[in-house]
């Protein structure tokens, strides 16, 4: 089983985040899916689909079943390998392109930081972008990499630990802040298609 239980509270945090924010009919990112657990709560509250992305295989197999433990349709949970740190692009990757309502991380400090032009990219303006699997002390660390992108920023937290949420900034006389970030325009690499 990889990470995603539901018992972890960082996974809570974002459940509780999740249910706040799924009215219907969105377009849900869960960077860093484990389990498969947030994707598949999003669809469950009435999201129209997500996105499920991880860096290892194994989180996909297990997010896999637990889709089809679930009954959701293979379309509404399409699951994506995210390229390691500085691999190469193969001639197998192909580029995908996507635009969310939600985008939801819990993926622990490094990597947030690490990934967040590229998360941001991947969001309409006016997105809620949710962030997780930090510690209390970590969460001025997150706010300073993200607040150039983020506005009405929150911070909900739970046992020590903390998820950071807010919504993209319009940028005005940019269509939307992806213009700010071409080089990640909202590309998700993915092998062809073996994990759906
Ligand atoms: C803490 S678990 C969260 C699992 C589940 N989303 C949850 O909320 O319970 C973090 C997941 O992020 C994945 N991950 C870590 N770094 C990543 C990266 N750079 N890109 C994509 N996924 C990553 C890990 O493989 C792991 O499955």
């Amino acid at each position: 089983m990889a990470f995603g239980t539901g018992e972890h509270p960082t996974t809570r945090l974002c459940l509780i985040l999740l249910n706040g924010l799924i009215k219907g009919g969105e377009a849900v990112l869960d960077y860093g899916t484990g389990s498969g657990i947030l994707g598949i709560a999003a669809v469950k509250m009435g999201a129209a689909f997500s996105v499920g992305v991880d860096i290892e295989p194994q989180a996909l197999s297990s997010a896999r079943q637990n889709i089809a433990l679930n009954a959701i349709e293979p379309g509404r949970m399409p699951l994506y390998l995210a390229p390691v740190k500085d691999q190469t692009r193969s001639d197998g990757l192909k580029t995908r392109t996507e635009s969310f309502d939600v985008i939801i991380a819990n993926i622990l400090l490094n990597p947030l930081t690490e990934l967040a032009e590229e998360l941001v990219s991947y969001g309409k303006p006016g997105a809620v972008v949710g962030l997780s699997g930090i510690l209390h002390d970590q969460v001025s660390q997150v706010e300073e990499k993200y607040s150039k992108y983020l506005e009405s920023i929150s911070v909900s937290e739970m046992n020590g630990w903390a998820c950071l949420a807010g919504s993209l900034k319009w940028i005005k006389g940019h269509h939307n802040i992806q213009a700010l970030h071409r080089d990640f325009a909202l590309k998700l690499l993915f092998l062809g298609n073996p994990w759906t």
